[in-house]
């Protein structure tokens, strides 16, 4: 059966601030720079969700990209968007929320609502120009 790569495109906005507590001020602003600004800055992160897997004959469809639409809405975006990333959401209570991570706990939680035979990538762009991926591991 040919295999085939399928993505949406989420959205979110959010505040953060790149921080880690176990180390002083001055090591925190040395390391992050303007990300560590006490009073947090804010980002409109683009989120690549991208499913690959066999077509389906019946469909025609690797996935129905409205499923993951809601999906990423439902597990993802209404717990990140218009949030301090740092201060509102859970899951960053003791994880600097990095692009890396962000994109590692999006990846976590939505892995387990995902069709398991159907691998599971995520592209978060920070700025448009930064991006990180993450495929587990
Ligand atoms: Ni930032």
């Amino acid at each position: 059966m040919p295999r085939c790569a399928v993505t949406r495109r989420v959205h979110f906005n959010a505040a953060h601030r790149l921080y880690n507590p176990r180390f002083s001020e001055q090591w925190n602003r040395e390391t992050f720079g303007q990300c560590s600004n006490l009073n947090y800055h804010g980002h409109n992160y683009e989120l690549e969700l991208t499913v690959e897997g066999e077509i389906a004959p019946e469909t025609g469809y690797v996935m129905d990209l409205n499923q993951l639409k809601e999906l990423a809405q439902e597990h993802l975006i209404r717990h990140l968007d218009h949030q301090n990333l740092n201060l509102d959401v859970p899951w960053f209570q003791s994880l600097n929320p990095t692009s890396e991570n962000i994109a590692l706990v999006c990846w976590r939680e939505l892995r387990p609502v995902v069709p398991a035979e159907l691998a599971l990538r995520v592209r978060l762009w920070e700025t448009p120009r930064n991006y990180v991926d993450y495929e587990g591991a």
